[in-house]
């Protein structure tokens, strides 16, 4: 077999059909509706305890943090009414020992880091004023029976800290913030999708759901809290009363976990059989940024393996998993073939070919149109099942905004399961940039709640304490 016959395989491979398309989103609509049912599901579907639609009139001044997968965010919103805000943020690179660390470890550099912000942005009024209410955006799948709680279900992208799947994290960040004296009271804890729902319905009604993609993927939209078997029994009167919308975090990451329709390859089988979590985020460990270097990587690996690639050379720096994350194929298909040259001489002290060089580059194209196709069927399926029409999916996270041409291919995939055949410009379904879920969609559920719990309106389960 020659390197090019082989990665003509690897594109059959890749390649999703819009009849694989629309058979994944079928099956994903029947999996969102098992998942809200008693019985559940794969995929968790968990109320996320916003029961309201921001207006875009909610005003005041909040603090907010995100734990997404490679930095830590504190931001300072002001909500100004008139979907207006504005907004001071700082990131903080999250060390990578970190991800497999002591859980202490994590919270102390979080309470620290926060420490550090409300001190410099406020000054010495901090330990003098009263409590900052705080959003905490924690991006991974935590059941909530109320707005301020998260009971870790498991780690995702990566990440692997002991003593603290199966626990309430906020109780674990508050007492970490109570020991440093930091004036800062944890609200509300959401999911970044969530966040990124709220925060665009802020800005633009016409939004239908929040979707992230990036170092891992999921998807938030309103349901209707009547409609939800498994709260059956559970909820206060007057969210029954009032056929409240309740926003769900899909947590669609897991989709398909028992690998019944995705196409998956044998690359994908590995990195699931070598991720922390075998088993579970099937879904997401083939189109989300955590895994997309991932798969390159593996294939060039598989191809050395036959002598068809960079033939006796040393390829051991290559060796290392995780050695090119998404920033390599998303650089590698933006700056065309060309530039795989200096790449891999820099990085891996990798001599390539033009053939060679032709064909990484392809192959980041494939990578890239797979992972765009493949996410639509989350949108899709959320649209079948609310029966949404028209609207905009709001939109955020590192390949939605790098990776090349993610939009067009994921207008291209919705195009081909519900078959507009109009003019993509006029497409009644589209991807846009989302607002910043995690800093003002945090705000804007830290107001709303503030707003139910002063209207005396319930806020969670008729168990919680709230
Ligand atoms: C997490 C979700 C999160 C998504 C995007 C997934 O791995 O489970 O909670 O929304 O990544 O950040």
């Amino acid at each position: 077999m020659s390197l090019l016959d082989a990665y003509e395989k690897t594109k059959q491979e890749l390649n999703v059909t819009p009849e694989k398309l629309t058979e994944i989103t079928d099956h994903f609509v029947s999996e969102l509706n098992k998942g809200l049912s008693k019985t559940g599901g794969n995929i968790p579907m968990i109320p996320g305890w916003v029961m309201d639609y921001p207006t875009g009139q909610e005003t005041g001044d909040y603090l907010a943090i995100d734990l997404g997968g490679t930095n830590l965010r504190v931001v300072k919103v002001s909500l100004l009414g008139d979907s207006k805000f504005t907004y001071e943020a700082e990131k903080y690179p999250i060390p990578v020992p970190m991800r497999t660390g002591k859980s202490e470890d994590l919270w102390n550099f979080i309470a620290d880091s926060l420490d550090t912000f409300v001190k410099k942005h406020y000054g010495s009024r901090g330990s003098s004023m009263a409590k900052l209410p705080l959003g905490f955006t924690f991006s991974y799948p935590a059941s909530q029976d109320a707005i301020n709680e998260g009971v870790l279900q498991r780690w995702t992208k990566g990440f692997d800290i002991d003593g603290v799947e199966g626990e309430n994290v906020v109780p674990l960040l508050q007492d970490a913030i109570n020991v440093r004296n930091t004036p800062v009271e944890v609200v509300s804890l959401i999911n970044d999708t969530t966040g990124t729902l709220v925060a665009s319905k802020y800005c633009d009604p016409e939004t239908i759901m929040g979707l992230i993609f990036g170092t891992g993927c999921n998807g938030a939209y309103y349901d209707v809290c009547k409609d939800i078997p498994k709260l059956e029994g559970r909820l206060p009167d007057d969210l029954l009363k009032e056929n409240s919308p309740m926003a769900i975090n899909c947590e669609y990451g897991a989709f398909d976990n028992e690998w019944a329709v995705l196409p998956r390859t044998k690359y994908d089988i590995q990195i699931d059989q070598e991720s922390p979590r075998p088993g579970q985020q099937y879904y997401e460990k083939m189109i989300a940024g955590y895994y997309l270097g991932e798969v390159l990587r593996l294939i060039l690996l598989d191809y050395y393996s036959q002598d068809l690639i960079f033939k006796d050379q040393n390829i051991k720096p290559l060796q290392v998993p995780f050695a090119m994350d998404t920033s390599f194929p998303s650089r590698i298909e933006q700056h065309s073939a060309p530039f795989v040259e200096g790449l891999f001489l820099d990085s891996f002290n990798i001599k390539t070919t033009e053939e060679e060089r032709n064909i990484i580059h392809d192959l980041c194209l494939l990578i890239g149109t797979r992972s765009a196709r493949l996410s639509v069927c989350g949108i899709a399926a959320i649209c079948k099942k609310r029966n949404y029409k028209a609207g905009h999916c709001a939109s955020d996270g590192s390949v939605f905004n790098k990776y090349p041409h993610f939009k067009e291919r994921a207008h291209e995939a919705l195009n081909d399961i519900f078959q507009w055949n109009c003019d993509p410009k006029d497409y009644p379904i589209t991807l846009i940039h989302a607002e910043d879920g995690s800093g003002v969609g945090a705000a804007v559920i830290a107001c709303l709640t503030e707003k139910r719990l002063l209207a005396n309106k319930s806020v969670g389960t008729i168990e919680s304490k709230l």
